[in-house]
Parts: structure tokens; sequence; C-alpha cells
């Protein structure tokens, strides 16, 4: 098999740094292909607590190289810090790792638009105010600057010039002022320096190891639910984070792609502004969040937890193409004495087995009730380790949704994972 695909199957968040951290180490190759410094997860690097919003986390594996692709978009201060930090506690990056020449780079202009549109609106998206929206923006409007564009001062001026012409009416719209373009080509053009050895021709690093028949790990960011064309829009990101999503991000054909993974909590979370069918505004919300350590590790905010939404895992199987789902945090639901699972939505007088295109806030979930367990799951490594009430959660899932589980993590150490195998010989 070639390409392997990891997702998150439902409004990011789902623990898809633990999963990639796990697969990793049988892969030669992991390509993140979507997203920026919006996503993050914490990783635990020589005894100290490590967040990486854009580096893969399989970096921390000596004989994986890595790529982040050209679907992504790079705050080249925030990638060099990465690189610093890493280096620093002994995990070498030179030569194993490269980001695309063709990624969009996120300009101090796209941060502080984020920023000012957030505040503008009260919030209502609620974005990480990391500038990827006005980014994609610009990428979409052929008018972006990208990474292999900071190489090259005089390239880099011209695009800018043009660039901050068309957000100045926006900014100023806003009450704010764009930066001065010889400033972000005197500090965009020294990270370039010193990022010079990080940027090249990821597609030809891509397409080599295909042609050498390796084995290729592709890492979304985000979830499905925030996919721009999937998710519950317009509460989304503003890329593909969907499987379909590392084709054009990592530039690599849908007839490579052997096999998807998609990653889901045992429950649901959301950041941000927008529908949250399952939601959970009360103790047993707040229970999950204490259990789960559910407070965002890019923006600190404290998560909106709810029970576990099978519509939403479903459309997630069916717009990725799932062959397995990866269930984490399993463990945080012990001692729950009963669980709901959202099997279905009513929305007048109907009922709905998929989301709807609009109106989500206006639906009501149809719950199933299950037995909890009282039992400590970490110790599990197999399912049939499992309390009957947590084996019957697994196959509850798998039934309704139409696609099997494989791994299932019951805690957050490497070692607390259940059903752990080759994902490329699946
Ligand atoms: P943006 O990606 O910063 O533009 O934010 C758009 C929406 O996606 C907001 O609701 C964010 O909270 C959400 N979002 C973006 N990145 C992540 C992530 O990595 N995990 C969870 N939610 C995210």
């Amino acid at each position: 098999m070639s390409a392997l695909v990891v997702v998150g199957a439902q409004w990011g968040d789902e623990g898809k740094g633990k999963v990639v951290d796990l697969y990793a180490p049988y892969a030669d190759l992991v390509v993140r292909y979507a997203g920026g410094a919006n996503a993050g997860h914490t990783l635990v690097v020589g005894g100290e607590k490590q967040i990486l919003h854009l580096i893969p986390s399989g970096i921390l594996h000596p004989q994986t190289r890595c790529v982040v692709g050209q679907g992504t978009v790079i705050d080249p201060s925030v990638f060099l810090k990465e690189i610093e930090a890493l280096n620093a506690r002994g995990v070498g990056t030179e030569g194993r790792l490269l980001v695309s020449q063709r990624a969009h780079v996120v300009l101090p202009h796209h941060k502080l638009i984020d920023e000012l549109r957030e505040k503008k609106s009260g919030g209502a998206i609620g974005t990480t105010k990391r500038g990827i929206g006005p980014c994609y923006e610009d990428k979409v409007a052929r008018r972006g600057v990208r990474m292999g564009d900071l190489l090259d001062a005089g390239r880099l001026r011209g695009k800018l010039e043009a660039n901050l012409e068309c957000w100045r009416p926006v900014a100023e719209d806003l009450g704010g002022t764009l930066p001065v373009a010889e400033e972000i080509v005197a500090q965009y053009g020294a990270l370039g320096d010193a990022l010079r050895t990080y940027i090249g021709d990821a597609a030809e690093i891509v397409r080599a190891s295909i042609q050498a028949g390796e084995k290729i790990l592709l890492e979304g960011a985000q979830g499905t639910m925030l996919d721009i064309d999937n998710g519950t829009y317009p509460f989304v990101t503003s890329s593909n984070a969907v499987a379909g999503g590392a084709c054009a991000g990592a530039g690599i054909g849908p007839t490579h792609i052997r096999h998807a993974v998609g990653i889901a909590k045992a429950y649901t979370t959301r950041v941000g502004g927008g529908p949250f069918p399952t939601e959970l505004e009360n103790e047993t919300g707040q229970r999950l969040r204490d259990a789960g350590a559910e407070y965002g590790s890019t923006t600190g905010r404290p998560r909106r937890c709810g029970w576990l939404d099978l519509v939403a895992l479903r459309h997630a199987v069916a717009v990725n193409g799932l062959d397995e789902l990866a269930i984490t945090k399993l463990d945080v639901l012990s001692t729950l004495p009963e669980l709901e699972v959202c099997v279905a939505y009513e929305l007048d007088g109907e009922r709905l087995t998929y989301p709807p295109y609009d109106r989500l806030e206006d639906v009501q979930p149809i719950y199933e009730t299950l037995e909890g367990w009282t039992e400590d799951l970490t110790s599990c490594r197999t399912r049939d380790d499992l309390p009957p009430a947590a084996q019957r959660y697994l196959a509850r899932i798998e039934q309704e949704v139409g696609c099997r589980v494989g791994v299932v993590s019951v805690g957050p150490d490497r070692e607390d994972t259940a059903d752990l195998r080759d994902p490329f010989s699946p």
C-alpha cells in the first residue's frame, strides 16, 4: 500500500496527534495537507510539553521524514519557532522536514483582519485568530504570497504591495491600519532566509516516495464538520479537512490512497461558534470537559462538550470514504452510569439520518441510551479487555455508522491504546 489518510471525523481535536504519533513509526513519510497554525497538538518531548501547530508529530520518530504540503497555510515565524524548539530538545529536523514552496504564507495583516472581524461580529465564528480565513481568501483570489516567494525579496515586495492594496479598504472599514510593505519584506525575507533549507519542492518528495513504494501517511487537520465544503458552513474553517483534501493538498492522486482512517472521540466537542446538536450545557458537559481536559491547545478556550453524535459520524464515514474509525478518549466516559448516543435528528417532524445542509441549529437529537461502565480502561490493550458495556458501546457505533472500529485510545499516553496494528497492512 502506498498512502493512508488520517482525518478528523468530528469538529476537530479528536486526538489525531496521538494517532499519527502511533502510526508514524510504520510510515516513511508523513504529509500534512491542510490548515495552518489553527491546529495544535501537545506532545511530550524529552520530558517536556511541546505544542506543534504546523509540523507533523511524526517528526519525533527519527526515521520518519515530514512534509508540510501545498494545501496548508504557513505562519513562517511559528514554523521557525517549532523547528528551533525541536532542535533544542534534540529532535533533528534538518534534511527530514520540508515545507512546500507552493504553501501560502499567513501575513501579519491576515491575522489583523481575522481579529478585527471577530471583534466586529462579537466572535460569531469564534476563529482561532491565526489569519487562516484571510490567507485562504488570498489564495482563492489568486493574489497570495507563497513560501517560495520568501526566498526572493524582489518578488516578495511586488506581490506584497499588490496584496496590501486589496486589503486596504477592508482594514480601514474595520478600523485597522495595515502594516507597511517594507517592514513585512524585511521581516518575512529574514524568515525566508532562516527557513531556506526547509522550503522546497514537496511534490517531488511525494512523487519520489510513491515511486519508491514507500509508505505515506497523510495527516489532516481540523475535522470533517469544519471542512469548508462538507462541514457546518459558515461555521467552518477555510480549507478541505476531509480525505479528498489530501489529494490536492499533498499533491497525490486518489488512486494512491489505499486506506482512510477517521478519528473520533467517544463523545463530541466543538470550539468556536456554530450549531452543536448534542451539546450538554450542564453538569455532565462540565464533567466531560474536566475528565477529558477539554481546553484548546491553540487558544486555551474551553471546548463545548456533548454526547456522541452518530449522525455527524455517519456523514464523516460517507464523505471521507472511511475504512476504519479510531475511537479516542473512551476512558473519559468511565463512571458515567448511562450514555446517550444521538442516532438521528428530528427536523419539522422528519427523521434525518444525515446532517441537513442548513438549520442544524433547529434539529432535535434523537438519543438512544446505552449502559455505562465503572472500570478503569487504561490498562486495556485489546477490545476483549474492555468491560462488556464499553464493547457494546463500540459495537453500537459500528452498527450505526457502518464502519469498523480499529484502534481505541484509553488514556493519554502512547501505551494507553487498544488494538494498535500496522495501519499499512489493515
Ligand atoms: P479558523 O480556522 O481559525 O478560521 O476558525 C474557524 C472555526 O474552526 C472556528 O470555529 C475554530 O474554533 C475552528 N477550528 C479551527 N481549527 C481548529 C482545530 O484545530 N480544532 C478545533 N476547532 C478548530
